[in-house]
């Protein structure tokens, strides 16, 4: 499949469905991760791969104490969005999802945050490609990550990425044009070109 059809293709999805991953396929989407340029091609990203349900649950019983102060404390526009799409300090996919994905970056190597988000980027479209879903969860708050899972402190988790095959009907999300995020030479000239 084209990139083009893989991002046309992709949304962030929040419920599902318990049919296995294979740990090949996931073998698959850290080749495709650890393919990623990064700052001075350091590669800070570390990968954590959850199959266990009981830790699972661990991670989901914390997440969602830390979701709750975050939903009260968050500003009205916020909260307002995330109730339209159904967010709520509730984390199910923790623990629906067969496989959960914990990507940790390690702090004060040169651009660890860029770095380690295109892989995350990557790993989306590796995702996609193998007909699976998942969603960008980040935590407001990380540090337990270090504390329950034993990671070393120079690490910090980025992203939760849950991954299986979606339970929910997919919601498109809107997309700004090319013209308004593009310009040509000058800021604010359009590119003027047929859609790709
Ligand atoms: C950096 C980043 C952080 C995000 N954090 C969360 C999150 O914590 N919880 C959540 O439900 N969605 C999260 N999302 C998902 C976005 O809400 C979603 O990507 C956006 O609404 C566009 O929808 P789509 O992914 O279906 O195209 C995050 C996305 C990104 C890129």
């Amino acid at each position: 499949m084209r990139v083009l059809d893989l991002t046309i293709s992709r949304r962030s999805v929040r419920r599902f469905r318990p049919n296995d991953v294979s740990l090949n396929d996931i073998a698959y989407i850290l080749e495709v991760a650890r393919r990623a340029p990064s700052g001075a091609n350091r590669q800070p990203w570390r990968f954590l791969v959850i199959q266990d349900h009981e830790i699972k649950r661990h991670i989901r019983r914390i997440c969602e104490e830390i979701e709750k102060e975050f939903h009260q404390r968050a500003e009205p526009s916020l909260k307002r969005w995330m109730h339209a799409r159904g967010i709520t300090w509730k984390k199910p996919f923790l623990t629906e999802a067969p496989i959960l994905i914990l990507v940790f970056g390690r702090i004060g190597e040169p651009y660890w945050i860029e770095s380690t988000w295109l892989a995350i980027g990557f790993m989306l479209l590796a995702i996609q490609e193998l007909g699976y879903s998942t969603l960008t969860y980040t935590p407001s708050k990380t540090d337990w990550a270090n504390h329950l899972l034993e990671i070393p402190k120079q690490y910090r988790l980025q992203v939760i990425l849950p991954i299986g095959k979606s339970a929910e009907s997919i919601q498109s999300q809107d997309r700004l044009p090319l013209e308004e995020i593009a310009y040509l030479n000058k800021w604010g000239e359009s590119l003027r070109v047929e859609s790709p």
